[in-house]
C-alpha cells in the first residue's frame, strides 16, 4: 500500500500552541501507510477578493502545495465557538477562484483541542460546515474533541497517559483506511 500524504493544518499561530503539540504528537505516532506534513498557514495575507487577479505569492503557493497532497487533517482551536480566523482565512485561499478550489474531493479528519471540558465541539462543527460545502469527505466516525488539552502534554510534548494515546492511535488508523478510499485525491 502506497503512503499517503496528508496536510496538516493547525488552527493556532500560538508558539506553545497545545493543538500544533498534538500535531506534532500525532506524527510521532503516524502508522507507516500516513506521512503527516505540517502545512503552514499564518504567512496567508488574509483573503481578499479584489486580489483574485493578481494573487499574492503566498496563495498561490499555498494553493500548488495543498493540491499535491493525498488528504488534510485539521487540528484546531476554538475561538468564541468558532473556527479561529487564520484557519478559516487559509480555508478561503484555498477555496479560491472559484470552480478551482483545492480542497475538492480531499478526504479530510478534524480534531479539536482546548483546555476546556467540550473539547473545542463548537469549532469542530463550525469547521465541518465549510467542508462540507467544500466537497470534502470528512471521516465521521471517531469524533476527536481533545479536552482538558492544558494536562495533556509533557515538558517534552509527549501525551503520557495511554488511554489518550490509545484514542490517538484509532483516529489515526480509522482515518488512514477513509484515505484509502479516494485513491485519486492527490492528483486533483
Ligand atoms: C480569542 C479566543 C477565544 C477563545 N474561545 C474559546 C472557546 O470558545 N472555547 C474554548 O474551549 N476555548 C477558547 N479559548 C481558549 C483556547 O482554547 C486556548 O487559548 C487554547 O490554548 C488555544 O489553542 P492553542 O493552545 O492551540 O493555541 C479562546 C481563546 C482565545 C484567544
Amino acid at each position: 500500500m502506497a503512503t499517503k500524504h496528508i496536510a496538516v493544518l493547525v488552527g493556532s499561530l500560538r508558539r506553545e500552541s497545545y493543538n500544533r503539540k498534538m500535531a506534532k504528537a500525532l506524527m510521532a505516532m503516524q502508522p507507516s501507510s500516513l506521512q503527516l506534513e505540517i502545512v503552514e498557514i499564518g504567512q496567508l495575507p488574509i483573503y481578499n477578493q479584489d486580489l483574485d487577479e493578481n494573487p499574492p505569492r503566498e496563495w498561490i503557493e499555498f494553493r500548488e502545495k495543498v493540491k499535491t497532497y493525498d488528504g488534510v487533517l485539521f487540528v484546531t482551536p476554538e475561538y468564541n465557538r468558532s473556527v479561529p480566523g487564520v484557519l478559516k482565512n487559509a480555508i478561503d485561499v484555498g477555496s479560491r477562484p472559484y470552480g478551482k478550489s483545492v480542497w475538492e474531493g480531499k478526504p479530510a479528519a478534524v480534531m479539536s483541542v482546548s483546555p476546556g471540558a467540550i473539547g473545542g465541539f463548537g469549532a469542530n462543527h463550525h469547521l465541518r460546515q465549510s467542508l462540507v460545502f467544500l466537497n470534502m469527505p470528512i471521516l465521521q466516525q471517531p469524533e476527536a474533541y481533545v479536552g482538558g488539552a492544558n494536562k495533556l502534554f509533557n515538558e517534552r510534548g509527549e501525551i503520557s497517559q495511554d488511554s489518550t494515546r490509545e484514542f490517538l492511535n484509532t483516529f489515526l488508523r480509522t482515518y488512514a483506511s477513509w484515505v484509502e478510499r479516494f485513491p485519486e485525491a492527490g492528483q486533483r
